[in-house]
């Protein structure tokens, strides 16, 4: 089984979040990488793809959410996001599987998701979704990871596993 988690962070949360999932899937060949180095095509023995990054103004990170992100003091400012790493790719050949996950703060609750969007993209490009978007919580813009998400997300991995067929 050979899955890629292709992940975006500016304070290490989705990045810690992303680590779990791989863990919880626990595959032969699990490569982790963020969107700055994740190959722009995917190998075709992928079984499946995860990806996921930091909800910015009720979606994905754009340049100037990012840059905003530095004002108020993240220190790691990634030269793209999943936003990016999607839009470069070209159609699936084949419908890959594809799950995608977000970090939100969790007060004040607020609408929008990344890993939605991300989903649509993935979906429109002809990917196949393993399961619903999934968001974690985080405290504030910083962090950390709320209590129990990371337990969470080792879980979502192994359900993620499960649904891969092993033929
Ligand atoms: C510019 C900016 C906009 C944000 N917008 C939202 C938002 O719309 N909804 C939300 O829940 N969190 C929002 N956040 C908080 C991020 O989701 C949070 O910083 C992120 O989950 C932390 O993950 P990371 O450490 O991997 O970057 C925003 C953060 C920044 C910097």
């Amino acid at each position: 089984m050979h899955v890629v988690v292709v992940f975006e962070t500016l304070w290490g949360n989705t990045e810690q979040v992303a680590r779990e999932i791989a863990a919880g899937i626990g595959a032969d060949r699990t490569d982790v990488v963020d969107a700055v180095s994740a190959p722009a095509e995917l190998g075709a023995d992928v079984d499946l793809l995860v990806v996921g990054g930091p909800t910015h103004a009720f979606s994905m990170s754009t340049a100037s959410t990012r840059e905003a992100a530095r004002q108020q003091g993240a220190v790691h400012i990634p030269s793209r996001g999943i936003r990016e790493w999607i839009e470069a790719h070209s159609s699936a050949e084949r419908a890959v599987l594809v799950a995608t996950f977000d970090t939100r703060v969790t007060t004040p609750r607020l609408p929008g998701s990344a890993a939605k969007k991300a989903m649509k993209r993935l979906v429109a490009l002809g990917f196949r979704p393993s399961a619903k978007p999934e968001t974690f919580g985080v405290h504030g813009y910083s962090g950390p990871v709320t209590a129990g998400e990371l337990e969470r997300a080792r879980r979502w991995g192994e359900e993620l596993a499960a649904k891969i067929p092993t033929t």
